[in-house]
């Protein structure tokens, strides 16, 4: 006789719904936006099917579509004209990003939320998220105080959010700081705090036309994939130094970091499923070998259920249909 029978609680789709402990809604969504200085119609991203680097005005276009099926929020990132040692485009008020915030914000204003992603990748001609030394390795302080222009810069053309991504040591301190300075107290920082050296960003290098030169990797400021202790640590410096909310990048590979953050603390949780992670189910389903939307939806169901409030994701637009169905 068998006396436990799970399957009495999945026979329908109403008792399924009934006992379903995830839910996975449109306010969970939080697109990824490329805007691209000194194009005239926007350009496919050839790893990213569906993805573009978008011009000022196309930009905007997407962005009305996405509040329109009700996604709460965008991450933006620049593709500048000009690439220097220093990335000063990056805070440069006329620099691209800037401008692309000052449209959304006289457009749209309070109706989503602006998240600038503040880094200086997109922005170095060597490719490195800061300033690099003679030895070749990244120098922690002084790439600080050009994020502090960043935030400030980003703040001022309209960024609801900042979202340091650059794994510096103090940078969301310095951040803080540097908004508080400039009477910015209310502009909240996501602080992409467990951000690991992965194989999975290569499609957004793409995106952003980044090459880190010499063949050059991130593992002297990214986390390595073989921790999760010092994901833990991370998050709590990053909190102690003011983060408002944390994130964990990439999501996939990252379910158990996602899982033991939540466990850590109280401010919303944000993850990243990043390019590759979307890139790997579009090549997929391009082939007939999965079912892409099937397969989406399972992946950010998944990043929920591990303890995400909110997901980054290239999906946003088509999980957003997917919900409304
Ligand atoms: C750095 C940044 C990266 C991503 C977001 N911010 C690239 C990197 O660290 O090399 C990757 C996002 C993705 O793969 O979708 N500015």
């Amino acid at each position: 006789m068998i006396e436990n029978r799970p399957r009495r609680l999945r026979k329908t789709a109403a008792i399924r719904r009934l006992v379903a402990e995830t839910q996975l809604s449109v306010d969970d969504l939080v697109a990824p936006l490329f805007v691209r200085e000194g194009i005239n119609t926007p350009e496919p991203v050839h790893s990213l099917p569906g993805v573009f680097q978008h011009t000022r005005k196309s930009l905007l276009e997407e962005v009305k579509k996405l509040r329109d099926r009700g996604i709460p929020g965008l991450v933006l990132f620049g593709i500048p004209e000009k690439k220097d040692a220093k990335g000063s485009e990056a805070w440069n008020p006329n620099g691209i990003v800037q401008l692309a915030l000052n449209d959304l914000r006289s457009e749209l204003d309070d109706e989503m939320v602006l998240i600038a992603d503040l880094c200086v990748d997109e922005y170095t001609d060597h490719g490195h998220c800061g300033i690099v030394k003679s030895d070749g390795t990244v120098d922690n302080d002084a790439t600080l105080e050009l994020y502090q222009q960043i935030a400030i810069a980003q703040a001022e053309a309209g960024a609801h959010v900042t979202a340091p991504s650059g794994m510096m040591d103090g940078q969301v301190q310095a951040i803080r700081a540097a908004l508080d300075s400039k009477n910015f107290e209310d502009i909240a920082i996501l602080a992409y705090a467990a951000k690991y050296a992965s194989a999975l960003y290569g499609p957004f290098r793409d995106a952003v036309d980044v090459e880190i030169a010499d063949g050059g990797d991130r593992k002297g400021y990214q986390q390595n994939p073989k921790n999760v202790r010092e994901a833990l640590m991370e998050v709590h410096l990053d909190i102690s130094e003011g983060a408002d909310m944390v994130m964990v990048k990439p999501a996939l590979s990252y379910l158990d970091v996602i899982s033991k953050v939540r466990a850590e603390t109280n401010l919303p949780l944000a993850a990243y499923h990043v390019s590759g992670e979307y890139a790997m189910v579009e090549a997929a389903a391009a082939n007939g070998w999965i079912d892409g939307d099937s397969v989406g939806m399972e992946h950010l169901l998944s990043i929920k259920r591990a303890g995400a409030d909110f997901i980054l994701t290239y999906l946003a637009c088509r999980a957003a249909e997917n919900l409304q169905k």
